[in-house]
């Protein structure tokens, strides 16, 4: 491997030789500058691992050329190295991004410890924006398909949102349309991308132990507060909070989370002052947070506040020939995954896709690709494998309301609705011969809701 290489920055020549002579015997490269003109020329020559860096220097402070190298790489670790530590400078080099200080004369150990450490937190924050890098590479809005209108639209809003500086957003859509996958986008394609993105489920978690989780607490908060905690909040700082299933956030942290969102600060559990704090929230809901908040459910404030960027993702149904380019999607994905060669779907297929009403949206989609690919056996997907519900659900065209009522039209008496039940249980079972799953396709039911309806039947024997 080659020898890390590090830049020593001084004007006096007796402390430079002291300092490269201490690198040589720990076996590291070095390269030398006496001025923050030749340091700035040697950094973007020689790309350091590390720069030692003096406060002190002929043609300007070096805490004027710490901002300087952070500005060209914000990763880069830099070492301060001063005569007499003033806490003023110590504070303003510890913000404008130094990873440490070092004291003249410098205590060789000390030294040491201090470049291998910064050396390996460098490699850290190497490691961890490559991994950001690739991460926001699969969570582009490239990577959502749709070009219905609805899907185009809401995709280019989402794009602008993305660009812009709000600081709360919406995403309301029925489960499984795509939710997480739109705040993924929106984080890394933002300026935040190689921020965190921090999700909660706020359904996951007992609303007792959400609050500390988002706020963190202070030591002693509580009895088993033995050591301050940071919360997700601070967590993501500078990027993103997805808050999934909003809607069950309990009043009295949303109260809190409004204040968040007014003030751009927040207060630790237990803490005695507001912490400042720079976090995009993104809040997903597949509950109509209007209704809800109408409903004394959920905080109007909060509500308006969030829906100020609201963006609402269409069901898969209101998605034209969506669903088909995201089947060949997922079929050759699952190709891939299962080691299969499925080709498409037969048009009677595609025509089954069309017309049904994916309450479970792309989710639904996905799981009954992968089902009929692992049982498909030819090269196109059929109807053969389908789940029952979905052949059946758009399959012949459904009787109407209208249509049952001129069928079954209601005695003039009335009818106890349970003795219909009974009735149309059991011819339903006279028909298929006992056949429960052809009983149970013939009355619309799966066949759990039918042996439900045949144990309450006055006079069938178990089956
Ligand atoms: N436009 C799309 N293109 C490709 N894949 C999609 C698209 N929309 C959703 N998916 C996929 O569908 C699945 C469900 O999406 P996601 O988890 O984002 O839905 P959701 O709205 O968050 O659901 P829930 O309300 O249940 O949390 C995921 O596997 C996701 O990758
Ligand atoms: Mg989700």
């Amino acid at each position: 491997m080659a020898k890390e290489k590090i830049l020593v920055v001084d004007d006096e020549q007796g402390i430079r030789w002291s300092l490269t002579e201490a690198l040589r015997i720990w076996d590291y490269s070095f390269v030398e500058a006496s001025t923050i003109e030749a340091a700035l020329a040697a950094f973007d020559a020689e790309q350091p691992a590390a720069v030692l860096l003096d406060i002190n220097l002929p043609d300007g402070s070096g805490l004027d050329a710490l901002r300087e190298i952070k500005s060209r790489n914000p990763q880069a670790v830099v070492i301060m190295i001063t005569a007499n530590v003033m806490v003023e400078d110590t504070i303003s080099a510890l913000r404008g991004g130094a990873y440490d200080f070092i004291g003249k004369p410098f205590n060789p150990e000390e030294l040491r410890v201090t470049i291998r450490n910064g050396l390996e937190a460098g490699e850290l924050r190497k490691e961890v924006t490559t991994v950001r890098r690739e991460r926001a590479s699969r969570f582009s809005f490239d990577k959502m398909v749709g070009s219905s209108p609805a899907m185009t639209e809401l995709l280019a809003l989402g794009r602008k949102v993305a660009a812009s500086e709000a600081s709360a957003v919406l995403l309301q859509g029925e489960s499984g349309t795509g939710k997480d996958l739109l705040a993924k986008a929106i984080h890394y394609t933002s300026r935040r991308a190689t921020s965190p993105f921090v999700a909660i489920n706020c359904a996951a978690i007992p609303g007792t132990l959400i609050e500390s989780e988002l706020f963190g607490y202070e030591k002693g908060a509580f009895t088993d507060a033995r050591a301050k905690k940071e919360g997700l909040l601070e967590q993501a700082e500078s990027g993103t909070l997805f808050l999934d299933e909003i809607g069950e956030l309990e009043l009295s942290l949303q109260a809190k989370l409004l204040r968040v969102l007014e003030e751009g600060s927040f207060r630790r559990v237990g803490g005695l002052k507001d912490l400042p704090l720079d976090v995009r929230v993104i809040a997903a809901s597949n509950r109509n947070l209007r209704s809800e908040s109408e409903a004394n459910r959920f905080r109007v404030d909060l509500f308006y506040r969030l829906s100020v960027i609201q963006l609402d993702v269409p069901p898969l149904r209101d998605r034209g020939d969506d669903v088909i380019v995201l089947a060949h999607q997922f079929i050759a994905r699952f190709n891939e995954k299962l080691g299969k060669r499925i080709s498409g779907l037969t048009s009677e297929v595609a025509s089954l896709f069309r017309r049904y009403s994916w309450p479970g949206n792309v989710r639904e989609l996905r799981n009954v690709i992968e089902r009929v690919s692992i049982l498909e056996d030819g090269d196109v997907i059929t109807t053969r494998y389908l789940p029952s519900d979905l052949a059946r659900k758009t399959g012949t065209a459904e009787a109407t309301s209208d249509d049952l009522a001129s069928l079954f039209p209601l005695p003039p008496d009335g009818v106890a609705l349970d003795e219909v039940e009974f009735s149309l249980v059991k011819q339903a079972l006279a028909r298929s011969g006992g056949n429960q799953t052809r009983a149970a396709d013939l009355l619309r039911i799966s066949r759990d809701q039918l042996r439900y309806r045949m144990k309450k039947l006055p006079d069938t024997p178990e089956p």
